[in-house]
């Protein structure tokens, strides 16, 4: 159980919240004396149950959209799902009635009267009446914790003012001087999955999303607290984020398999590369701005050209899925952490002697396999020290000969999120247990525990 990560454990909340409307709507529908059938109110909480399981933006069968009225109203794979106001010449119909329904596929028929809510809308002419905000995941306040959050994604600031820490929904935004939380970046996104400050540390870039809803990328000001921008991206969460060597661009991966550079500015996509096959987690720039790497969970770290979206080559032998990946600050080298506990470091750089030898040229060194998945990795900011954490435990390595030089332990459950600071004198881990611990690099010794989230935020939580 401990294995899981709150991230399931926040879909099943979500769920939940959902679910209720959905009763609720239920309950409304029954009391009113017999009113206009809504679409909103009585149809989506009937195909929420039955239909969206097989038709959502991402999982489109028969090419057919039930999630939302936008997606219903886009034909489907053989024509129109509905002609409003003519229930005999509604595909939907014929599919859900009669002795056999073919729809839903799987599961319960629609009863009778559920059959028929939907012919009298569709006969009352099929009108949309979702609410804006419907399917807004924006909070009305910051959110309130019963428990400390699942930490996914730490950085520093390059030039030593700023810790941005990972929360539900927000950045927890601390100054590294009291290690204090000076500002809550409360964003769209329920899901924060990663975090960069730009090279010239006047942006936060933070990427996340809702799954299987949307992602996005979004700019802070780490001065001001404010949002500068944000963008919404495709209809998944998005990962990996990096920034272009003079600021300008973001790199990042998603769920739908891609890798996208977008500009900063203004959010236009300026690449995207589909050569992955699975969901990809990083993203790493090369120096020069115009080539760049990424990692997945197919086990391939692809170099890019960032202008046109060409991939070059993998640079790495197909080991074991990528999950955790780290550039090193000076070299064009790229650790990883993989799923079953490897830990590599690899050359940017193309790969051409491997059909020959089949044999991993780019490798630069491997270290010894983790107990469990190395799920986070980070470079000190000499490049001296790669620290990896893995279930429980993060082992701190001299890069040069790649001996381990401390373990520190303590810790119960995945370290998720790693970070050493600029001046090299702390390292700061997080994870599973939500809090966030603060080793001396030099020595392994402990130097501080807490939790990022408010103080006494804790009681009111149970509720949301
Ligand atoms: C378990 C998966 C599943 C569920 C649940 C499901 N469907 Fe389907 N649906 C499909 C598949 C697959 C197709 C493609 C045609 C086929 O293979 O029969 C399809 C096709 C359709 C089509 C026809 C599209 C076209 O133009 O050919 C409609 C309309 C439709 N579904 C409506 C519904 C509705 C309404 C529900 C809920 C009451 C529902 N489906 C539930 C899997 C599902």
């Amino acid at each position: 159980m401990r294995s899981t990560s709150s991230p399931s454990f926040l879909d099943t909340r979500f769920l939940t919240a959902c679910l209720s409307l959905a009763v609720g709507g239920a309950i409304e529908s029954a009391v009113a004396a017999d009113p206009a059938v809504s679409w909103f109110r009585d149809i989506t909480p009937l195909f929420k149950r039955s239909c969206n399981g097989c038709h959502n933006p991402n999982k489109l069968k028969g090419e057919v959209d039930t999630s939302t009225y936008a997606g219903f109203v886009k034909p489907g794979k053989h024509g129109p799902n509905f002609l409003a106001g003519d229930p005999a010449k509604s595909r939907i119909l014929e599919e859900i009635t009669g002795k056999e329904p073919s729809m839903p596929k799987e599961g319960d028929a629609l009863t009778a009267a559920e059959a028929s809510l939907i012919e009298r809308w569709i006969r009352e002419g099929a009108k949309d009446d979702t609410p804006e905000d419907a399917y807004s995941t924006r909070l009305k306040e910051p959110p309130t914790y019963a428990a400390p959050p699942v930490i996914t994604s730490l950085a520093f600031s390059p030039d030593g003012r700023w810790l941005a820490i990972s929360g539900y929904h927000e950045v927890l935004l601390h100054s590294t001087a009291e290690l204090q939380l000076k500002a809550r970046l409360v964003g769209e996104s329920p899901r924060i999955e990663s975090m960069a400050f730009s090279p010239d540390s006047h942006w936060l870039a933070v990427s996340g999303g809702a799954p299987a809803r949307f992602g996005e990328l979004q700019i802070w000001d780490p001065t001001t607290g404010g949002l500068t921008n944000g963008f919404k991206i495709g209809a998944d969460c998005v990962f990996g984020v990096s920034w272009s060597p003079d600021s300008q661009r973001l790199a990042f991966g998603g769920a739908d398999k891609s890798v996208r550079v977008i500009a900063a500015v203004d959010g236009k996509e300026l690449m995207k590369f589909d050569n992955h096959s699975d969901w990809v987690f990083r993203t790493a720039w090369m120096d020069d701005g115009k080539r760049m790497l990424s990692g997945s969970r197919d086990r391939a770290m692809k170099l890019i050209n960032t202008a046109n979206g060409q991939f070059i080559d993998d640079i790495n032998k197909l080991l074991e899925p990528v999950v955790s990946m780290a550039r090193h600050p000076k070299e064009e080298w790229s650790a990883y952490g993989g799923a079953e506990g490897g830990v590599r470091v690899y050359r940017m750089k193309e790969n051409q002697e491997r059909t020959a030898g089949n044999n991993d040229v780019n490798l630069v060194r491997e270290f010894e396999r983790q107990t469990g998945t190395a799920h986070s990795v980070a470079w000190s900011a000499d490049g001296s020290l790669l620290a990896v954490g893995s279930a429980g435990e993060v082992r701190l390595y001299q890069s040069s000969d790649g001996k381990r030089s401390a373990t520190l332990k303590g810790h119960s459950g995945a370290i998720f999120a790693l970070a050493f600071s600029a001046d090299g004198k702390q390292l700061i881990t997080g994870g599973f247990e939500g809090l966030i611990r603060v080793f001396d690099p030099a020595t392994g010794e402990l130097l501080a525990v807490f939790t990022p989230v408010p103080a006494g935020a804790s009681k009111q939580v149970a509720a949301q």
